[in-house]
């Protein structure tokens, strides 16, 4: 399970459309998600998408920190073929970080709750609701797929900071009425996916 590299913004790879995975029980698609898995921990972040190593191909990774996910901890995740269809209309804005953007952290506007499907590593259907976070890296890692980074999804660049000056921003947003972040996630630098 080596630790890859991480391709960085600029790379052509990460604004590609991935290609959909034939067979989620093909071991060759297990040694991927194991690979991708030892680079988020290594990295270390919450989520990883296939791009984000150089491969193509429909599949991350994903956890959800007890601390993170307002009360609700996800262990390691692999899903392939991952499909995300929002249930609300509701944006909230949380700050972001991608390990293909190092040293930036971002608020981005993120659906509230969605539904996402996709498949295990044991050809079985995942199907799930997700909230807050987890919503929001489920929905950071499928965009890795689509050629979509997080900067892409923000409509004010002026909530674009280096990770070291965050604070001044949330002393700013503290006093501002109207950006709404979501509860604690204003309040340090989140780990990047
Ligand atoms: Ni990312």
């Amino acid at each position: 399970m080596p630790v890859l590299p991480i391709a960085r913004m600029g790379n052509p790879v990460l604004r590609k459309i991935a290609e959909p995975i034939a067979d989620p029980t093909d071991p060759a698609v297990a040694r991927l998600a194991a690979d991708m898995i030892a680079t988020m921990l290594d990295a270390p972040g919450v989520g990883l998408a296939a791009p984000q190593i150089a491969e193509s191909r429909r599949i991350i990774v994903f956890r959800i920190p007890a601390d993170r996910g307002e009360g609700e901890e996800v262990a390691n995740t692999v899903l392939v073929n991952p499909v995300i269809e929002p249930l609300t209309d509701d944006m909230v804005m949380g700050w972001e970080g991608c390990l293909s953007i190092p040293g930036l952290r971002g608020l981005v506007p993120r659906y509230a709750r969605i539904r996402y499907r996709g498949y295990g590593l044991d050809g079985a259907r995942i199907d799930r609701e997700a909230s807050g976070f987890h919503a929001r890296v489920v929905q950071h890692e499928v965009d890795h797929l689509d050629g979509v980074l997080y900067l892409d999804r923000m409509d004010d660049l002026r909530l674009l900071v280096c990770t070291e000056e965050m604070h001044h921003l949330n002393a700013a947003l503290a006093a501002a009425t109207h950006i709404t972040a979501a509860p604690g996630a204003a309040t340090d630098a989140p780990t990047p996916a």
